[in-house]
């Protein structure tokens, strides 16, 4: 395998990127604005290469909520990668016409131009696909995302760690609940041809790293300021490290009675070797 100009240096100086990745913010009712103030603390002190958001930046959809979610990407080092969840389209009386004809008018207003997007960095390809729909519960991949994610991800430098965001959770079969992507298996089968590596989703607010029988890493990111938490787990978020070697995740969880983000779990996982 040829190796790219930027693997090529990454390989040299044994370059780590750093990813921090923080899901389910919900903006709006139940939002714990103290912790949302120890993330950013953490992200600043960490200087990660990037800052990843994996969606459900709202709790309704709200313009308010937008606008809060909005100020506060604002105070976050760039550069920063959004998805919208579900949670992001709006769902309240009055507004469920604009849900049905156009669910993603005041993220793209507020938040990004486009619902799906991809970052380039020295060794590293990330894609962002918005997995939701307006009636369909759970994620869903349309023939026409699952086309641009493949020429997206062609454009990856040759050895780059090639990274998928979304919201839904893939590590699912149907037997935890709330829905998490339709047809998993056959969305994982296609990742692995297309030389995805990791996935990072959100949704569930349960902070689970797994690596898949295709063997694709999966870090699903517990919510990050949200009290709606689930099974027992505090405010989380994972700290990614990548280099030409391995894929670290550690899962950062909140602690109450020190009132600071600890080290609750860390998985390696090693990386094809680059030939
Ligand atoms: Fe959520
Ligand atoms: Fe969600």
């Amino acid at each position: 395998m040829k190796l790219s100009h930027y693997a090529t240096i990454a390989l040299f100086l044994n370059y780590v990127t750093t990813l921090f990745h923080l899901s389910d913010l919900h903006f709006g009712p139940k939002f714990n604005a103290h912790v949302s103030e120890l993330v950013l603390q953490d992200i600043c002190k960490t200087q990660p290469d990037l800052t990843i958001l994996s969606g459900d930046l709202t709790m309704r959809g709200r313009v308010e909520e937008y606008e809060q979610a909005r100020a506060y990407i604002d105070r976050i080092p760039k550069p920063v990668l959004t998805i919208p969840g579900n949670h992001d389209q709006p769902l309240y009386p009055g507004a469920m016409w604009e849900r049905i004809t156009t669910p993603w008018a005041r993220y793209i207003q507020h938040i990004h131009a486009a619902v799906d997007t991809s970052f380039e960095m020295p060794g590293v390809f990330v894609v962002g696909m918005n997995d939701n729909r307006p009636i369909l519960p759970g994620g869903f991949w349309s023939s026409e995302q699952r086309a641009w994610m493949e020429n997206e991800f062609k454009r990856a430098e040759c050895g780059a760690c090639k990274v998928l965001v979304m919201h839904h959770q893939l590590n699912w079969s149907g037997k935890r609940r709330p829905l998490g992507q339709w047809f998993p298996n056959a969305h994982l089968d296609l990742l692995k041809r297309l030389g995805v590596e990791l996935v990072l989703n959100g949704h569930m607010h349960i902070p689970i790293t797994i690596r898949s029988e295709q063997g694709i890493v999966l870090a699903q990111a517990g919510t990050s300021m949200s009290t709606r938490l689930r099974h027992g787990h505090y405010n989380a978020y994972n700290l990614i490290k990548i280099s030409t070697e391995e894929i670290q995740v550690q899962i950062m969880e909140h602690d109450p009675q020190r009132d600071k983000f600890l080290s609750h779990a860390e998985h390696v996982f090693p990386r094809e070797k680059i030939n």
